[in-house]
């Protein structure tokens, strides 16, 4: 599985209730987005995955995984792909053992080296805005032909297209169409439009 290409833009979540989760699926795939990254920052994070990975239509990710524990963890609730912050060639080998893509961060080239050591095609860079935006990817991915690199850290709307433009930038993520605050509010569709433009920037 490629989870780069199952959607242009990753939200990713942090949920305060996994009461929550359901009706954000649903939000998100009425703007057209079917993948999301539920992140293990809140306690909601493991029961958010278990509910999401029910909902039909949508592929459902782990974010924020930092050991190989929580890679058997997230797996078990339902997760098919598993995004860290950094690389840690622990959790990509758990990841390997269990059969889910790994989507590691990376900052600089000797952690893609390690990434390519163990096997992988496609990683995370993060945060990419501070790490210095399009152009630090342009350079990053030079010396690595056939990566794919999916920012996150700093993308918005106005900067998506500037990423996605790189030929090695299939998708990028960010939080900014599943905030916090929409989410405690409730304001489904607030999420829905929100990710609706995101696919249209993306794919317009
Ligand atoms: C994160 O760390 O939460 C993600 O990289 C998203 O970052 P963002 O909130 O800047 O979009």
């Amino acid at each position: 599985m490629s989870v780069l290409s199952t959607c242009p833009v990753v939200p990713v979540v942090v949920l305060d209730s996994a009461d929550q989760a359901v009706p954000l699926g649903e939000a998100l795939l009425a703007g057209g987005i079917e993948v999301v990254e539920v992140t293990l920052r809140t306690e909601a994070g493991l029961p958010g995955i278990a509910a999401l990975a029910g909902l039909a239509g949508m592929t459902v990710g782990a974010g924020s995984v930092v050991l190989p524990e929580h890679v058997d963890a997230v797996v078990d609730a339902g997760a098919r792909f598993v995004v860290s912050p950094g690389t840690a060639v622990p959790v990509l080998r758990r990841c390997a053992v269990r059969g889910v893509p790994a989507l590691p961060g990376v900052a600089t080239a000797s952690e893609v080296m390690a990434c390519v050591a163990e096997g992988l095609t496609e990683v995370k860079v993060f945060p990419a805005g501070l790490l210095g935006g399009p152009a630090h990817i342009a350079a990053l991915s030079a010396p690595f032909p056939g990566l794919r690199f999916m920012p996150s850290g700093g993308v918005g709307p106005e900067t998506m297209g500037d990423y996605l433009a790189l030929p090695s930038v299939p998708a990028v993520s960010g939080s900014w169409m599943v905030g916090r605050d929409l989410l405690g509010a409730g304001r489904w569709d607030e999420v829905t439009a929100r990710s609706a433009d995101a696919v249209a920037r993306a794919t317009g």
